[in-house]
């Protein structure tokens, strides 16, 4: 049975239902990872949990430090990964509320530190990331959620921008020709950094609302927060319905 953690992203600072055995906080050549990494069962199996924005969700996308929170869990003995994501919905399927499974990325962020192999260790490392996200683990999601009887998209591709801001109507649409379906802030380097320490990663993301001129008028905060929360209790089944089947 592989270790398996959770990213939890924007509306999951805390993994409902896990109970908590240990908070670990191991101390990475980065720094520390954006919160301890919590140890616990989740319906009787060992889930590890990372709250991506902290404790109390106070670090913005641009300021995360990606690259201590996967040496963490990675420190850990963590094998695969699930990073939650709440997205913005660019193509007609991905409409607020849709549940979606990505199999593939593009990375409009600047200024991250994308890799382990900066230089300073002598050592260049050029990964493989023809497909970015392990295809074991993204089928084992999709099949937690046909299991759960629930409507997921598999597939699409993953626009990761710099944020904090939102997007312009323009950004989306040069998004949309560049063949974007969703919009998010957190997805690189994330799947990136995962794949040079040799972890498994999916991303599990959720759409909160139209990304920037797709629907009319201004995107409002309240819409997003009314979306996950409308999202959350079908993510926690998909993720309790994944872990129980860790023996895919
Ligand atoms: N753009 C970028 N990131 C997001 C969005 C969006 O519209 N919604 C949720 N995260």
């Amino acid at each position: 049975m592989s270790r398996l953690a959770v990213i939890g992203g924007s509306g999951f600072a805390t993994m409902p239902g896990l109970e908590v055995l240990d908070h670990q906080q191991p101390d990475t050549p980065y720094g520390p990872p954006s919160a301890p990494v919590i140890r616990g069962l989740l319906g009787g199996t060992e889930l590890w949990f990372l709250p991506r924005h902290g404790t109390g969700h106070g670090i913005p996308p641009h300021r995360v430090d990606y690259r201590a929170n996967l040496r963490a869990l990675k420190d850990c003995g963590v094998e695969r990964v699930v990073g939650l994501g709440a997205v913005g919905g660019i193509g007609g399927a991905y409409g607020p509320r849709v549940l979606a499974v990505p199999d593939q990325i593009i990375d409009y962020t600047y200024g991250r530190a994308q890799s382990f192999y900066d230089g300073d260790q002598n050592e260049v490392l050029h990964i493989d990331f023809t497909r970015p996200y392990c295809e074991d683990l993204r089928q084992a999601l999709l099949r937690a959620a046909r299991d759960c009887e629930l409507d997921v998209e598999d597939g699409g591709t993953y626009g990761a921008t710099q944020g904090p801001r939102l997007e312009t109507a323009a950004e989306i649409r040069r998004l949309e020709r560049d063949g974007c379906d969703l919009v998010g802030m957190t997805g690189m380097p994330e799947a990136a950094l995962a794949r040079e320490l040799g972890l498994c990663y999916a991303c599990f993301a959720f759409v909160v609302n139209w990304a920037a001129g797709k629907a009319s008028g201004e995107i409002r905060m309240e819409e997003i927060e009314a979306n996950v929360a409308a999202c959350g209790a079908r993510i926690e089944r998909v993720l309790a319905t994944l872990v129980r089947a860790q023996c895919y």
